[in-house]
């Protein structure tokens, strides 16, 4: 995900390209952090153009991928929120787009689908049952506080959703490529024992989120699969590395011949 430092310098290089919010000053977080009062933390926010947040126009990069992006409102890219414990992020996602599985370490997520049904399915923890959720506009859904959960868009529109958080700081944890970027030999032990070749194969394959959905759904709207990005995958430092002289096994890329509805 974005960095803070770099969010801030993004916001202030781009703040003037832009027709919203004013520059805010880069310490502004600092700042806003260590005010005494709630009073004083407006007072460092003399601009009321401070208090909006444009997700169809951010200053910050969005977390995108092939398939359309999330744009977030919180500490580091809306510091109106600071000190505020809440966040916003808004979804964008094409057809047949799949903002991939993931868990929020620090806030519970209200989403809300704006103009299209969102299928969502979540597991709250060992032992719960998987949930899933067709959510259409105007309706609503829920995800405690580090379920591991996922949302895509099955129609051949663009479809958006407003995410709520409980937290200006929720973070995000993306399942496979947090999980793949453990020691090699952890990943390949933890899925029974396959090989660190697979496991190689297998990282290098994880698209960025948001990524393309199904092959059912791809095929019912005449959406061609090409490749996609994988930068999110987890950087590689000593303790997991690849064994040197390893090779990745190739996996296939998706499946051809899906025939199962769900
Ligand atoms: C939903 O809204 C987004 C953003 O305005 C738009 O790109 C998308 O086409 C809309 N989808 C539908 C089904 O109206």
């Amino acid at each position: 995900m974005f960095s803070f430092t770099s969010a801030l310098l993004l916001a202030s290089a781009c703040g003037s390209a832009l027709a919203s919010p004013a520059p805010l000053p880069t310490d502004i977080v600092g700042k806003l952090r260590d005010a005494p009062t709630a009073v004083d933390r407006i007072n460092l926010l003399p601009d009321d153009s401070q208090f909006i947040f444009d997700f169809f126009n951010p200053a910050a990069k969005a977390a995108a991928g092939k398939g359309g992006k999330i744009v977030t409102a919180n500490a580091a890219t809306f510091p109106a929120v600071v000190g505020n414990g809440g966040a916003m992020a808004v979804g964008f996602l094409d057809a047949c787009s799949m903002n991939t599985p993931h868990t929020h370490p620090r806030a519970t997520e209200i989403q809300f689908s704006v103009n299209g049904t969102i299928r969502t399915g979540m597991i709250t923890e060992n032992g719960a049952r998987f949930i899933m959720t067709e959510i259409p506009a105007g309706s609503m859904t829920i995800f405690p506080m580090g379920s591991v959960h996922f949302q895509i868009n099955e129609g051949c529109e663009p479809a958006m959703f407003v995410a709520g958080f409980n937290s200006e700081d929720p973070g995000v944890l993306q399942i496979a490529q947090r999980f793949l970027g453990l020691s090699p030999d952890i990943v390949a032990a933890t899925l029974g024992d396959i090989g660190v070749e697979e496991v190689m194969g297998l990282d290098a394959i994880i698209p960025d989120s948001i990524a393309l959905g199904t092959d059912e759904c791809l095929k019912r709207c005449g959406i061609t699969r090409t490749s996609q990005p994988t930068l999110q995958r987890q950087p590689r430092v000593s303790g997991n590395a690849f064994p040197t002289g390893v090779t990745a096994s190739a996996w296939p890329t998706h499946s051809a011949t899906y025939t199962t509805k769900h």
